[in-house]
């Protein structure tokens, strides 16, 4: 039995549904961010990061910093791309987009590659750009909460070398850690970012991070300074890499109850072998797929591999609005989101099932969530058969 109070089950791409035991670990007493007990636990954080993005790799960099997955974004531009340089920016939607805005505001010059809606740039089109212009990183969403696309990052790495080997490949992984696989040096990656509160199950106000050694090389060896002061590689990579050292370190201060409640997460997370991890969340998906196409409803993401294992965007029937369905799943304790691409927005909902209601079998959320689904739109005067 949870000792949260009742609540409806948030079921939006993030934040999630979360653990007790994540959540007790916030109301820690409060101790000092240069403490040893403390700094004990922001180490182990930090190894255990390591773990969750498949890296062994002692040259590869997280960070843990206080912020939004947002903030992932800027350390990216701040510290991997100078003004003037070239960044091609592979958008499935909303957050790719967003990624491009970050870049540009630091002076980097982003090439948006775009997929058709619900879809994604494909490789000869990518790997046309790259052999046509010399590009100092590519950025990806691996998964776009706004359209429920997932990219091929594995695939992407791959063209990547083959045309341009020294362009950084960086994923921005907000809606894909931690559910996705990653194998961040096996497949080859430059950099990830992502944030708490979606699969990895902490609440928000962390922006998580790891970038390989060629990636901080890069940053080495830039000519101008880095283009923010909270979000300088210079003035963190120290900081992490004492913490990891177990030795007590300052530059901005960290939240001690937040690290620990990622600190529980990660070792919930990682008690387990990441794959069967994936696996249960990419079971639960089809299941939400299947559910869908049987009430003769279309996702978003239109071919089955462009589909993510996070969430599903799902597009209304006709004659259903947002502000009638939404309303009709509270009641029947699920909360849902409305649709975020602009182009499409007002056409469907989007469902995440990440995390606890998916690993946690004493949970019955996606259940009661695709059960609620159904009855609304009846509520609404859909019939599924019709
Ligand atoms: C794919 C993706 N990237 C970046 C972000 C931005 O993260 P945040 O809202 O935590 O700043 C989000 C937020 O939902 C996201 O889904």
């Amino acid at each position: 039995m949870s000792t949260q109070a009742a609540h409806p089950t948030l079921l939006i791409p993030g934040p999630i549904e979360f653990d007790d035991a994540v959540l007790q670990s916030m109301s820690h007493f409060s101790e000092s961010h240069v403490a040893p007990g403390f700094v004990a636990t922001f180490g182990e954080t930090l190894s255990m990061l390591r773990q969750l993005f498949q890296s062994t790799d002692p040259a590869a960099q997280p960070f843990i910093i206080s912020g939004s997955g947002t903030l992932g974004w800027d350390l990216v531009s701040a510290n991997l791309i100078e003004p003037g340089e070239d960044a091609l920016v592979l958008s499935t939607g909303y957050f790719g987009d967003s990624f491009a805005d970050c870049l540009a505001t630091y002076g980097a010059k982003p090439t948006k590659l775009e997929g058709p809606i619900g879809g994604r740039p494909q490789f000869p089109e990518i790997e046309k750009a790259l052999s046509e212009k010399k590009y100092k990183l590519v950025t990806v969403t691996h998964v776009d909460t706004s359209t429920g696309v997932v990219s091929d990052l594995k695939g992407l790495v791959q063209a990547v070398k083959k045309v341009s080997p020294d362009t950084l490949v960086i994923a921005d992984g907000v809606c894909s850690v931690a559910c996705e696989e990653i194998a961040f040096e096996e497949w080859g990656l430059d950099g990830v970012i992502t944030a708490s509160q979606k699969a990895i199950g902490c609440p928000a106000g962390l922006s998580i991070s790891i970038f390989s050694g060629r990636a901080m090389e890069a940053f080495k060896n830039r000519k101008s300074p880095p283009g923010s002061y909270f979000a300088s590689m210079k003035n963190w990579t120290p900081i992490m890499q004492n913490y990891e050292a177990k030795k007590p370190s300052y530059f901005a201060t960290p939240s001690p109850q937040l690290i620990h409640a990622l600190n529980t997460a990660l070792k919930q997370i990682l008690a387990r072998p990441l794959a069967e991890r994936f696996q249960r969340h990419k079971e639960v998906s089809d299941k939400v797929k299947k559910a869908i196409s049987d009430l003769g409803l279309q996702v978003v993401a239109t071919k089955p591999e462009d589909q993510s294992h996070a969430m599903t965007a799902i597009y209304l029937p006709d004659g259903v609005q947002i502000p009638d369905v939404l309303p009709k799943l509270l009641s029947k304790g699920v909360i849902f989101a409305g649709g975020l691409h602009k182009q499409i927005a007002t056409k469907y909902i989007r469902f995440g099932h990440m995390g606890v209601s998916v690993t946690d079998p004493s949970r019955t959320d996606v259940d009661k969530a695709l059960d609620a689904l159904k009855t609304s739109l009846e509520e609404c005067g859909y019939k599924a058969n019709a």
